[in-house]
Protein backbone atom coordinates (compact mmCIF):
# COMPACT_ATOMS: atom_id res chain seq x y z
CA UNK A 1 0.00 0.00 0.00
CA UNK A 2 1.42 3.40 -0.92
CA UNK A 3 1.99 5.72 1.84
CA UNK A 4 -1.10 8.18 0.41
CA UNK A 5 -3.07 4.95 0.94
CA UNK A 6 -2.80 3.67 4.28
CA UNK A 7 -2.67 7.62 5.31
CA UNK A 8 -6.31 7.87 3.84
CA UNK A 9 -7.12 4.46 5.69
CA UNK A 10 -5.90 5.72 9.01
CA UNK A 11 -8.40 9.02 8.45
CA UNK A 12 -11.27 6.41 7.59
CA UNK A 13 -10.72 4.49 10.24
CA UNK A 14 -10.42 7.58 12.77
CA UNK A 15 -13.31 8.65 11.48
CA UNK A 16 -15.25 5.60 11.90
CA UNK A 17 -13.82 5.42 15.55
CA UNK A 18 -15.12 8.54 16.25
CA UNK A 19 -18.58 8.32 14.47
CA UNK A 20 -18.91 4.77 17.08
CA UNK A 21 -17.98 7.15 20.15
CA UNK A 22 -20.50 9.76 19.25
CA UNK A 23 -23.41 7.39 18.70
CA UNK A 24 -22.60 5.28 21.70
CA UNK A 25 -23.07 8.55 24.00
CA UNK A 26 -26.08 9.57 22.33
CA UNK A 27 -27.19 6.19 22.90
CA UNK A 28 -26.38 6.75 26.51
CA UNK A 29 -28.56 9.82 26.24
CA UNK A 30 -31.16 8.09 25.01
CA UNK A 31 -31.13 5.05 27.35
CA UNK A 32 -31.12 7.66 30.23
CA UNK A 33 -34.61 9.87 28.69
CA UNK A 34 -35.94 6.40 28.40
CA UNK A 35 -35.74 5.72 32.35
CA UNK A 36 -38.22 9.13 32.94
CA UNK A 37 -40.41 6.73 31.21
CA UNK A 38 -40.57 3.76 33.14
CA UNK A 39 -43.56 4.56 35.26
CA UNK A 40 -45.56 6.63 32.78
CA UNK A 41 -45.62 4.34 29.66
CA UNK A 42 -46.84 0.74 30.30
CA UNK A 43 -48.51 -1.48 28.23
CA UNK A 44 -46.05 0.86 25.90
CA UNK A 45 -42.15 0.19 26.32
CA UNK A 46 -40.74 2.66 28.00
CA UNK A 47 -37.79 4.20 25.21
CA UNK A 48 -36.00 7.01 24.87
CA UNK A 49 -34.77 8.78 21.68
CA UNK A 50 -32.40 11.89 20.58
CA UNK A 51 -32.03 13.29 17.28
CA UNK A 52 -28.40 14.94 15.74
CA UNK A 53 -28.26 17.45 13.50
CA UNK A 54 -26.44 16.94 10.20
CA UNK A 55 -23.28 18.66 12.08
CA UNK A 56 -23.76 15.95 15.00
CA UNK A 57 -25.40 18.50 17.57
CA UNK A 58 -27.78 17.04 20.13
CA UNK A 59 -30.98 19.01 18.94
CA UNK A 60 -33.63 16.89 20.56
CA UNK A 61 -34.42 14.27 23.27
CA UNK A 62 -37.54 12.25 23.74
CA UNK A 63 -39.18 9.47 25.89
CA UNK A 64 -42.36 7.74 25.37
CA UNK A 65 -45.49 9.48 26.65
CA UNK A 66 -48.51 8.16 28.70
CA UNK A 67 -50.30 5.68 26.28
CA UNK A 68 -51.89 7.21 23.59
CA UNK A 69 -49.71 9.99 23.86
CA UNK A 70 -46.49 10.52 21.62
CA UNK A 71 -43.94 8.08 21.15
CA UNK A 72 -39.96 8.65 22.05
CA UNK A 73 -38.87 9.42 18.41
CA UNK A 74 -41.89 11.90 17.73
CA UNK A 75 -41.62 13.70 21.17
CA UNK A 76 -37.48 13.80 20.06
CA UNK A 77 -38.36 14.82 16.48
CA UNK A 78 -40.99 17.57 17.41
CA UNK A 79 -38.46 19.16 20.31
CA UNK A 80 -35.68 19.32 17.18
CA UNK A 81 -38.03 20.74 14.77
CA UNK A 82 -36.71 21.36 11.01
CA UNK A 83 -32.72 20.73 12.71
CA UNK A 84 -33.82 17.18 12.24
CA UNK A 85 -33.17 17.79 8.51
CA UNK A 86 -30.70 15.28 7.07
CA UNK A 87 -29.54 14.16 11.10
CA UNK A 88 -29.57 11.16 12.72
CA UNK A 89 -31.78 9.27 15.25
CA UNK A 90 -30.83 7.54 17.35
CA UNK A 91 -33.38 5.56 19.49
CA UNK A 92 -33.19 2.55 21.77
CA UNK A 93 -35.98 0.16 20.38
CA UNK A 94 -36.92 -0.24 16.68
CA UNK A 95 -39.48 2.07 15.32
CA UNK A 96 -43.21 0.73 14.74
CA UNK A 97 -44.37 0.95 11.84
CA UNK A 98 -48.45 0.70 12.11
CA UNK A 99 -51.00 2.98 13.00
CA UNK A 100 -52.24 2.46 16.45
CA UNK A 101 -53.37 5.13 18.73
CA UNK A 102 -50.64 7.48 17.29
CA UNK A 103 -49.57 7.50 13.57
CA UNK A 104 -46.51 5.07 12.35
CA UNK A 105 -43.48 6.82 14.06
CA UNK A 106 -41.38 5.26 11.32
CA UNK A 107 -43.34 7.67 8.35
CA UNK A 108 -42.94 10.89 11.02
CA UNK A 109 -39.06 10.08 10.74
CA UNK A 110 -39.33 10.11 7.16
CA UNK A 111 -41.24 13.28 6.46
CA UNK A 112 -38.73 14.82 9.38
CA UNK A 113 -35.90 14.40 6.98
CA UNK A 114 -33.91 12.47 8.90
CA UNK A 115 -30.99 10.17 7.08
CA UNK A 116 -30.04 8.06 9.59
CA UNK A 117 -30.93 5.52 12.02
CA UNK A 118 -29.12 4.07 15.01
CA UNK A 119 -31.12 1.52 16.66
CA UNK A 120 -30.33 -0.75 20.11
CA UNK A 121 -32.29 -3.41 19.64
CA UNK A 122 -35.13 -5.02 17.18
CA UNK A 123 -38.98 -4.96 18.68
CA UNK A 124 -40.02 -8.71 19.51
CA UNK A 125 -43.99 -7.09 19.27
CA UNK A 126 -45.49 -9.04 16.18
CA UNK A 127 -46.48 -5.88 14.93
CA UNK A 128 -43.19 -4.30 14.75
CA UNK A 129 -40.36 -7.61 14.45
CA UNK A 130 -38.43 -5.76 11.67
CA UNK A 131 -40.84 -4.31 9.71
CA UNK A 132 -40.08 -0.74 11.54
CA UNK A 133 -36.16 -1.18 10.16
CA UNK A 134 -37.11 -2.52 6.92
CA UNK A 135 -39.73 0.61 5.78
CA UNK A 136 -37.08 2.88 6.77
CA UNK A 137 -34.49 1.21 4.82
CA UNK A 138 -36.86 1.21 1.79
CA UNK A 139 -37.33 4.67 1.66
CA UNK A 140 -33.93 5.31 1.64
CA UNK A 141 -32.48 5.88 5.19
CA UNK A 142 -29.97 4.08 6.82
CA UNK A 143 -30.15 2.20 9.74
CA UNK A 144 -27.85 0.53 12.26
CA UNK A 145 -28.60 -2.07 14.79
CA UNK A 146 -27.24 -3.14 18.11
CA UNK A 147 -25.68 0.14 19.64
CA UNK A 148 -25.35 -0.58 23.69
CA UNK A 149 -27.90 -3.59 23.10
CA UNK A 150 -27.22 -5.05 26.04
CA UNK A 151 -27.81 -2.42 28.52
CA UNK A 152 -31.22 -1.69 26.44
CA UNK A 153 -32.21 -5.33 26.43
CA UNK A 154 -31.67 -4.93 30.31
CA UNK A 155 -33.40 -1.73 30.50
CA UNK A 156 -36.62 -3.18 28.68
CA UNK A 157 -36.29 -6.99 30.10
CA UNK A 158 -39.83 -6.71 31.44
CA UNK A 159 -41.59 -5.72 28.02
CA UNK A 160 -39.30 -7.63 26.04
CA UNK A 161 -40.36 -10.61 28.25
CA UNK A 162 -44.09 -10.18 28.53
CA UNK A 163 -43.76 -9.88 24.43
CA UNK A 164 -41.64 -13.09 23.66
CA UNK A 165 -43.71 -15.37 26.50
CA UNK A 166 -47.16 -13.65 26.56
CA UNK A 167 -46.68 -13.21 30.29
CA UNK A 168 -46.11 -10.58 32.87
CA UNK A 169 -42.88 -10.54 33.95
CA UNK A 170 -42.66 -11.52 37.31
CA UNK A 171 -40.39 -10.11 40.62
CA UNK A 172 -40.93 -11.65 43.66
CA UNK A 173 -40.08 -9.48 46.86
CA UNK A 174 -39.14 -10.74 50.16
CA UNK A 175 -38.18 -8.91 53.51
CA UNK A 176 -36.66 -11.46 55.18
CA UNK A 177 -33.85 -11.97 58.42
CA UNK A 178 -30.37 -13.38 57.72
CA UNK A 179 -31.82 -16.68 58.50
CA UNK A 180 -34.36 -16.49 55.77
CA UNK A 181 -37.37 -15.99 58.01
CA UNK A 182 -40.29 -13.58 57.60
CA UNK A 183 -42.66 -13.72 60.18
CA UNK A 184 -41.87 -13.72 64.16
CA UNK A 185 -42.61 -17.10 66.11
CA UNK A 186 -45.84 -15.10 67.39
CA UNK A 187 -47.04 -13.82 63.99
CA UNK A 188 -45.54 -10.73 63.17
CA UNK A 189 -44.00 -9.23 60.36
CA UNK A 190 -43.77 -5.76 60.26
CA UNK A 191 -41.27 -4.58 59.91
CA UNK A 192 -38.43 -6.84 59.59
CA UNK A 193 -36.42 -4.22 57.38
CA UNK A 194 -35.74 -1.01 58.05
CA UNK A 195 -37.53 2.68 56.56
CA UNK A 196 -35.04 2.85 53.13
CA UNK A 197 -36.01 -1.05 52.26
CA UNK A 198 -39.62 -0.09 52.50
CA UNK A 199 -39.29 3.41 50.34
CA UNK A 200 -37.31 1.10 47.78
CA UNK A 201 -39.90 -1.88 47.57
CA UNK A 202 -42.32 0.85 47.37
CA UNK A 203 -40.41 2.27 44.06
CA UNK A 204 -40.48 -1.65 42.85
CA UNK A 205 -44.31 -1.51 43.67
CA UNK A 206 -44.09 1.97 41.71
CA UNK A 207 -42.31 0.17 38.64
CA UNK A 208 -45.13 -2.71 38.79
CA UNK A 209 -48.23 -2.90 37.22
CA UNK A 210 -49.78 -4.99 39.50
CA UNK A 211 -48.80 -6.40 43.14
CA UNK A 212 -49.72 -10.07 43.50
CA UNK A 213 -50.12 -11.62 47.27
CA UNK A 214 -51.97 -15.01 48.34
CA UNK A 215 -54.62 -15.63 50.44
CA UNK A 216 -52.99 -16.56 53.45
CA UNK A 217 -51.23 -12.93 53.70
CA UNK A 218 -54.41 -11.35 52.51
CA UNK A 219 -56.23 -12.65 55.86
CA UNK A 220 -52.70 -11.97 58.08
CA UNK A 221 -51.93 -8.55 57.14
CA UNK A 222 -55.41 -7.00 55.39
CA UNK A 223 -52.69 -4.83 53.64
CA UNK A 224 -53.54 -1.75 51.07
CA UNK A 225 -50.46 -3.00 48.52
CA UNK A 226 -50.03 0.76 46.96
CA UNK A 227 -47.27 2.47 46.10
CA UNK A 228 -47.96 5.35 49.23
CA UNK A 229 -43.89 5.73 49.82
CA UNK A 230 -42.14 5.37 46.56
CA UNK A 231 -39.58 8.61 45.96
CA UNK A 232 -40.31 9.77 43.74
CA UNK A 233 -43.79 9.29 44.17
CA UNK A 234 -45.88 6.59 42.08
CA UNK A 235 -47.27 8.15 38.60
CA UNK A 236 -50.32 5.28 39.19
CA UNK A 237 -51.01 2.80 41.46
CA UNK A 238 -50.61 -0.61 40.54
CA UNK A 239 -53.53 -3.49 40.48
CA UNK A 240 -54.01 -5.47 43.75
CA UNK A 241 -54.10 -8.68 42.59
CA UNK A 242 -55.19 -11.58 45.01
CA UNK A 243 -54.91 -15.15 44.36
CA UNK A 244 -57.92 -17.03 46.38
CA UNK A 245 -58.65 -20.09 44.98
CA UNK A 246 -61.61 -20.81 47.55
CA UNK A 247 -63.15 -17.44 48.05
CA UNK A 248 -61.60 -17.39 51.81
CA UNK A 249 -60.89 -14.06 51.85
CA UNK A 250 -64.09 -11.47 52.68
CA UNK A 251 -64.49 -8.41 50.23
CA UNK A 252 -63.47 -5.80 53.05
CA UNK A 253 -60.28 -3.35 54.32
CA UNK A 254 -57.84 -1.81 52.10
CA UNK A 255 -57.78 -4.42 49.54
CA UNK A 256 -61.18 -3.70 48.57
CA UNK A 257 -61.08 -0.27 48.61
CA UNK A 258 -61.22 1.25 44.91
CA UNK A 259 -60.06 4.20 45.85
CA UNK A 260 -56.87 3.39 46.54
CA UNK A 261 -56.58 1.26 43.09
CA UNK A 262 -57.96 -1.56 41.43
CA UNK A 263 -58.31 -4.43 43.03
CA UNK A 264 -58.55 -7.87 40.57
CA UNK A 265 -59.14 -11.28 42.46
CA UNK A 266 -57.92 -14.96 40.62
CA UNK A 267 -59.86 -17.43 42.06
CA UNK A 268 -61.31 -21.29 40.66
CA UNK A 269 -64.51 -22.30 40.02
CA UNK A 270 -64.02 -24.31 43.63
CA UNK A 271 -64.88 -20.75 45.52
CA UNK A 272 -68.37 -19.76 47.35
CA UNK A 273 -70.56 -17.83 44.73
CA UNK A 274 -71.41 -15.44 47.46
CA UNK A 275 -67.73 -15.02 48.40
CA UNK A 276 -67.39 -14.12 44.22
CA UNK A 277 -70.84 -12.41 44.50
CA UNK A 278 -69.10 -9.99 47.18
CA UNK A 279 -65.64 -9.21 45.69
CA UNK A 280 -67.26 -7.94 42.65
CA UNK A 281 -69.82 -6.27 44.20
CA UNK A 282 -66.95 -4.40 46.40
CA UNK A 283 -65.68 -3.69 42.50
CA UNK A 284 -63.52 -6.12 42.19
CA UNK A 285 -62.52 -7.62 38.97
CA UNK A 286 -62.81 -11.30 39.33
CA UNK A 287 -60.83 -13.71 36.64
CA UNK A 288 -61.92 -17.02 37.25
CA UNK A 289 -58.70 -19.49 36.34
CA UNK A 290 -58.19 -23.43 36.23
CA UNK A 291 -56.62 -25.13 39.75
CA UNK A 292 -53.54 -25.88 39.77
CA UNK A 293 -53.00 -28.72 42.85
CA UNK A 294 -55.20 -26.98 45.60
CA UNK A 295 -54.29 -22.87 44.06
CA UNK A 296 -54.84 -21.02 41.05
CA UNK A 297 -53.05 -21.64 37.80
CA UNK A 298 -50.00 -19.05 38.10
CA UNK A 299 -48.84 -19.68 34.73
CA UNK A 300 -52.69 -18.23 33.47
CA UNK A 301 -52.82 -15.51 35.98
CA UNK A 302 -49.60 -14.21 34.84
CA UNK A 303 -50.90 -14.66 30.85
CA UNK A 304 -54.53 -12.82 31.59
CA UNK A 305 -52.76 -9.76 34.11
CA UNK A 306 -50.26 -9.71 30.41
CA UNK A 307 -53.55 -10.15 27.84
CA UNK A 308 -56.09 -8.35 29.19
CA UNK A 309 -54.30 -6.06 31.84
CA UNK A 310 -51.66 -5.13 29.81
CA UNK A 311 -49.36 -5.61 32.76
CA UNK A 312 -45.73 -5.80 32.11
CA UNK A 313 -44.59 -6.62 35.30
CA UNK A 314 -46.14 -8.10 38.51
CA UNK A 315 -44.55 -8.30 41.42
CA UNK A 316 -45.28 -10.82 43.98
CA UNK A 317 -45.34 -10.15 47.97
CA UNK A 318 -46.11 -13.11 49.48
CA UNK A 319 -46.53 -15.07 51.61
CA UNK A 320 -44.29 -17.77 51.94
CA UNK A 321 -46.22 -20.21 49.92
CA UNK A 322 -47.08 -17.75 47.42
CA UNK A 323 -43.25 -17.78 47.07
CA UNK A 324 -42.29 -21.34 46.74
CA UNK A 325 -45.34 -21.89 44.51
CA UNK A 326 -43.96 -19.49 41.46
CA UNK A 327 -40.16 -21.23 42.31
CA UNK A 328 -41.90 -24.27 42.05
CA UNK A 329 -43.61 -23.46 38.80
CA UNK A 330 -40.48 -22.20 37.37
CA UNK A 331 -42.14 -18.88 36.55
CA UNK A 332 -40.04 -16.47 38.53
CA UNK A 333 -38.36 -13.84 36.35
CA UNK A 334 -36.02 -12.63 39.38
CA UNK A 335 -35.92 -12.31 43.08
CA UNK A 336 -35.95 -9.12 45.40
CA UNK A 337 -34.79 -9.93 48.86
CA UNK A 338 -33.74 -7.37 51.25
CA UNK A 339 -32.17 -8.96 54.07
CA UNK A 340 -32.31 -7.78 57.49
CA UNK A 341 -29.11 -8.34 59.84
CA UNK A 342 -31.31 -10.05 62.27
CA UNK A 343 -32.51 -13.37 63.45
CA UNK A 344 -35.58 -15.00 63.91
CA UNK A 345 -34.80 -18.37 64.81
CA UNK A 346 -35.84 -22.24 63.47
CA UNK A 347 -39.71 -21.21 65.10
CA UNK A 348 -40.40 -18.60 63.02
CA UNK A 349 -41.67 -18.91 59.34
CA UNK A 350 -39.57 -19.34 56.70
CA UNK A 351 -39.42 -16.87 53.64
CA UNK A 352 -39.81 -19.13 51.01
CA UNK A 353 -42.00 -22.48 52.25
CA UNK A 354 -39.84 -24.77 49.88
CA UNK A 355 -40.25 -28.73 49.89
CA UNK A 356 -36.46 -28.62 48.21
CA UNK A 357 -34.26 -30.49 45.98
CA UNK A 358 -33.36 -33.78 47.59
CA UNK A 359 -29.67 -33.53 46.53
CA UNK A 360 -27.35 -30.28 45.97
CA UNK A 361 -26.70 -30.89 42.32
CA UNK A 362 -30.83 -30.97 41.60
CA UNK A 363 -30.42 -27.10 43.15
CA UNK A 364 -31.95 -24.55 41.44
CA UNK A 365 -29.22 -21.81 39.79
CA UNK A 366 -29.68 -18.15 40.58
CA UNK A 367 -27.02 -15.47 39.37
CA UNK A 368 -26.49 -12.14 41.72
CA UNK A 369 -27.78 -9.79 39.54
CA UNK A 370 -26.85 -6.91 41.92
CA UNK A 371 -26.13 -6.41 45.43
CA UNK A 372 -26.92 -2.90 47.47
CA UNK A 373 -26.93 -1.66 51.09
CA UNK A 374 -30.07 0.32 51.37
CA UNK A 375 -30.07 1.24 54.78
CA UNK A 376 -29.14 -1.11 57.11
CA UNK A 377 -30.11 -3.86 54.95
CA UNK A 378 -29.12 -5.40 51.89
CA UNK A 379 -31.03 -5.69 49.14
CA UNK A 380 -29.92 -8.72 46.85
CA UNK A 381 -31.13 -9.19 43.15
CA UNK A 382 -31.29 -12.37 41.69
CA UNK A 383 -32.15 -13.57 38.07
CA UNK A 384 -32.75 -17.23 37.09
CA UNK A 385 -29.54 -19.14 35.28
CA UNK A 386 -30.94 -20.01 32.23
CA UNK A 387 -30.14 -22.96 30.29
CA UNK A 388 -27.80 -22.60 27.28
CA UNK A 389 -30.21 -25.29 25.35
CA UNK A 390 -33.14 -22.70 26.31
CA UNK A 391 -31.49 -20.20 24.70
CA UNK A 392 -30.58 -21.87 21.46
N1 LIG B 1 -41.94 -10.29 55.57
C1 LIG B 1 -42.48 -10.28 54.39
O1 LIG B 1 -41.86 -9.85 53.43
C2 LIG B 1 -43.87 -10.82 54.19
C3 LIG B 1 -44.53 -10.53 53.00
C4 LIG B 1 -45.78 -11.04 52.78
C5 LIG B 1 -46.36 -11.86 53.73
N2 LIG B 1 -45.74 -12.11 54.87
C6 LIG B 1 -46.37 -12.97 55.89
O2 LIG B 1 -46.61 -14.24 55.31
C7 LIG B 1 -47.71 -14.83 55.97
C8 LIG B 1 -48.64 -15.44 54.94
O3 LIG B 1 -47.95 -16.38 54.18
P1 LIG B 1 -48.59 -17.79 53.82
O4 LIG B 1 -47.51 -18.63 53.24
O5 LIG B 1 -49.33 -18.29 55.00
O6 LIG B 1 -49.70 -17.42 52.79
P2 LIG B 1 -49.64 -16.80 51.32
O7 LIG B 1 -48.46 -17.32 50.56
O8 LIG B 1 -49.85 -15.35 51.39
O9 LIG B 1 -50.94 -17.39 50.69
C9 LIG B 1 -51.03 -18.76 50.45
C10 LIG B 1 -52.44 -19.03 49.99
O10 LIG B 1 -52.60 -18.47 48.69
C11 LIG B 1 -53.60 -19.21 48.02
N3 LIG B 1 -53.16 -19.63 46.70
C12 LIG B 1 -53.87 -19.46 45.56
N4 LIG B 1 -53.23 -20.01 44.53
C13 LIG B 1 -52.10 -20.55 45.00
C14 LIG B 1 -51.05 -21.29 44.39
N5 LIG B 1 -51.03 -21.56 43.09
N6 LIG B 1 -50.05 -21.73 45.19
C15 LIG B 1 -50.03 -21.45 46.50
N7 LIG B 1 -51.00 -20.77 47.13
C16 LIG B 1 -52.04 -20.32 46.39
C17 LIG B 1 -53.84 -20.47 48.86
O11 LIG B 1 -55.06 -20.28 49.54
P3 LIG B 1 -56.41 -20.82 48.86
O12 LIG B 1 -56.15 -22.27 48.59
O13 LIG B 1 -57.44 -20.56 49.86
O14 LIG B 1 -56.54 -20.07 47.61
C18 LIG B 1 -52.72 -20.48 49.85
O15 LIG B 1 -53.08 -21.04 51.07
C19 LIG B 1 -48.37 -13.75 56.76
O16 LIG B 1 -48.11 -13.96 58.14
C20 LIG B 1 -47.72 -12.48 56.30
O17 LIG B 1 -47.63 -11.53 57.34
C21 LIG B 1 -44.49 -11.62 55.14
Amino acid sequence: MSQDMSAIVEILVNEKLVDEQMMDQAMGLAIAAALRARRLSPPNPWVGAVVLSASGEVVGRGSTQAPGGSHAEVAALLEAGESARDGVLVVTLEPCNHQGRTPACTEQIIAAGITRVVVAIEDPDPLVAGSGIERLRSAGLQVSLGTRAAEVRDQLAPYLHQRLTGRAFCVVKTAMSLDARSVARDGTSQWITGPEARVDAHNLRADSQAVIIGAGTALADSPSLNARDADPPATRQPNRVLLDARGRVPATGPLFDQSIAATIVFTTVSADPSAVAAWREAGALVEVVEPQGSGVHLEQVLQVLASKYGVLQAMVEGGAAMHAAFIEASLMDRVVAYVAPTFLGREARLAFDLDGPSTLGDASKWRIADTMLVGSDIRITLDPVVAAEELS
